[in-house]
Formats: C-alpha cells, structure tokens, sequence
C-alpha cells in the first residue's frame, strides 16, 4: 500500500477529467474477496482462521446486511479488526450505499477507529466520478481528523446501468481509486434484465447452431445450442476502463455455491479478460478464486521460454522467433511478460 503520501495529499480539490498525480500502488494479490458479515457471530468468529488463507477479508456492511442488523454489523466490524492481526491479508469493507441513512456514520465510526487497519472501502452502486469525489473528499477529511498517514484506498462496485455508462470517469475520479467489481446482481436488476441469479450464465441465453443438411438433403433437427456469457460485454467494458487507468478489475459474487464447477469457469472467463481477482461467498469459493486467478504453471513455463527466446544472444524482445511453429514477436512477449510479472508478484 503507499506509505510515503499523506492524507494531505487527498485532500485537494478535484476536478472531474484534470489530471491526476500519479499512483503509487504497489500490486498486492487481492485474488479472492472473502465476505463476511460481522453481525453474524458464528461467521465473525471464524474470521481469526481465515487470515493468512485468503487475500483479502472484506466486512460486509451492505445487502445481505438487514437493516436491523446495520449497527450490529459496523460495530462487529471495529470490534474484529481492532482484536485481529491481519498479517499479509487486507482487511476491506463494503459499505452501504450513499444514498442510504446508514453510510455516514459507517464512515465516521469506521475511519477513526479501524481506519489504520481498513486497506479498501468498497462502495456499491456508483454512479458516476461525483459518487467517488465525495467518498474521496470525506475520506480525506476522518483520515487528516484521526492522524491516519496512510490514504484509505477506493473500490467502486458496477452495478448500475449508469455506472457502467460512466465507467472510464469513474475509474479516473480519484487517485485512490483501487479497482473495480462486476455486480451482476444488482446490475441485472437496474438493466430489467429477465434473471434472477446472482452471477453466472442462464440456460436460456445461448445460441443454436445452423441446421444441418444430410446427404439426401434432409435439414437434421441435432442442432447443438451453446450457452452465451451474459457478462462478457459489462466485464470487457470494465476492464478497458481499468486498464486506461490503471486500476484493477474483478468479477464480483457467483451466487451458486453448490455449483464449483460453473464458479470456476466463469472466474476463469474473466481472468483470461483481464480481471485480477474475484469475490467469495462462501469459503469453498476461495481456493477456486486463488486457483483461478493465478498462472498455472504450464502458462508460466511457457511465457518463460518465449520471454528467454526473444532476448536470447543479446535480443532485445523485438523482432519474430518461431517457437513450436509459431510466430512470436514484440507484442506476444508483453502478453508473456503480464503471466511473468503475476507469478514473480503472487511468489514475492
Ligand atoms: C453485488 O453486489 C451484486 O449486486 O451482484
Ligand atoms: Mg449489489
């Protein structure tokens, strides 16, 4: 995390589309987003034995919270982090939604009291950069009030149809901007989309293939259909707009905990995209998301070997080798370099 920028620093006015100073934000594994809810106290209490096993651990203050439950759950949240040694595993939080009663006071409770612990705040339902500006400036303001020498860090959740229209200003609108989540949830919900799922495909989305003739000229009714992502428009979409500015993206929840075998694909899906990490629900979803979004060693190896190939006897990467019978050249050696550069940060 920075550590050498103050929170004065964040306090400045902001200006929608100027230029922002450049981040400084170390890539740390966040590949699996563990919730928990800390007003549920058989959950909190098995907060302590995840640390360690998962990247990040994220106190959820927002839906799934009930209402009755929101002060139980902030005030669950100070009491965990203020008991707990993190150690290598970031503590974020989701808080509720700015236009609801309750994300004041989940700001002002939790910055002055666990805001040298709190690495992210995840903010649902942005909008647009306006959204992050007030979370930037009122974070400025707890963090200069409490002392605090490290910035809060900033994660926006897309689960808005005006959201996503806005993502590239809302990807740019502060320079704590960590990353990004997909909420298909709530995004589907905004779209007037036809499911009621949280994440994941539908049956009823996919393509069919042509008919086929037979010999005798026959049209043969063994079409095979194909299940379409429902995701992939939203998540390439996020993922330009992260990359432009050089933030992380994630896919968000996949609701099916009983389904590893759909999770894993559709983490998969969006780790081949470009997303970094995604979220868990359940424990079981945690070494699908560590597994998933790390290289696999047969990838590593490869990119290692072309990465040698074009920077063997001197080579500077540019120019074309053949590897295997294939074409290499200048630009398969950035893609090689991006699967290197993760394995050397997941193995620091
Ligand atoms: C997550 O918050 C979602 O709405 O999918
Ligand atoms: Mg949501």
């Amino acid at each position: 995390m920075p550590s050498s920028r103050s929170p004065k620093d964040f306090f400045r006015p902001l200006a929608v589309g100027a230029p922002q100073p450049l981040r400084e934000i170390p890539a740390r594994p966040s590949r699996a987003i563990h919730f928990f809810d800390p007003s549920n106290e058989k959950m909190a209490a098995k907060v302590p034995q995840l640390v360690g096993t998962v990247d990040v651990l994220l106190g959820n203050l927002e839906d799934a919270v009930k209402a009755d439950n929101k002060v139980a759950a902030r005030e669950g949240l100070v009491r965990i982090a203020s008991g707990t040694d993190f150690g290598p595993t970031q503590l974020w939080t989701r808080i509720n939604a700015l236009d609801s009663p309750w994300v004041l006071d989940d700001l002002t409770t939790l910055v002055p009291a666990i805001g040298d612990k709190l690495d992210v705040v995840m903010v649902p339902k942005v909008q647009g950069a306006e959204d992050i500006a007030y979370v930037d400036r009122l974070l400025a303001q707890l963090e200069a009030r409490a002392g605090l020498d490290r910035p809060i860090l900033v994660h926006a959740i897309l689960e808005t149809a005006r959201g996503v229209a806005n993502v590239e200003e809302i990807c740019g609108a502060s320079p704590r901007m960590q990353g990004l989540s997909l909420g298909p949830a709530d995004l589907a919900a905004d779209r007037r989309m036809k499911t009621t799922r949280v994440g994941g495909g539908h049956p009823g989305y996919l393509v069919r293939e042509d008919p086929r003739r037979t010999s005798d000229g026959v049209e043969s009714n063994d079409r095979a259909t194909y299940q379409q992502d429902l995701w992939h428009y939203t998540i390439a979409r996020m993922v330009d707009a992260c990359a432009m500015h050089g933030i992380s993206p994630y896919y968000g929840p996949f609701g099916d905990i009983g389904d590893p075998v759909a999770c894993e694909d559709q983490f998969r899906n969006a780790f081949l995209l470009g997303c970094v990490g995604a979220w868990s629900l359940h424990p079981t979803q945690i070494p699908i998301a560590h597994r998933v979004f790390s290289p696999s060693v047969e990838d590593i190896r490869h990119a290692r070997r072309v990465v040698a190939a074009l920077q063997r006897d001197g080579g500077d990467g540019t120019g074309a080798v053949m590897l295997d019978g294939k074409m290499e050249d200048d630009a398969s050696l950035k893609q090689c370099l991006v699967l290197v550069e993760l394995a050397e940060q997941l193995s620091a």
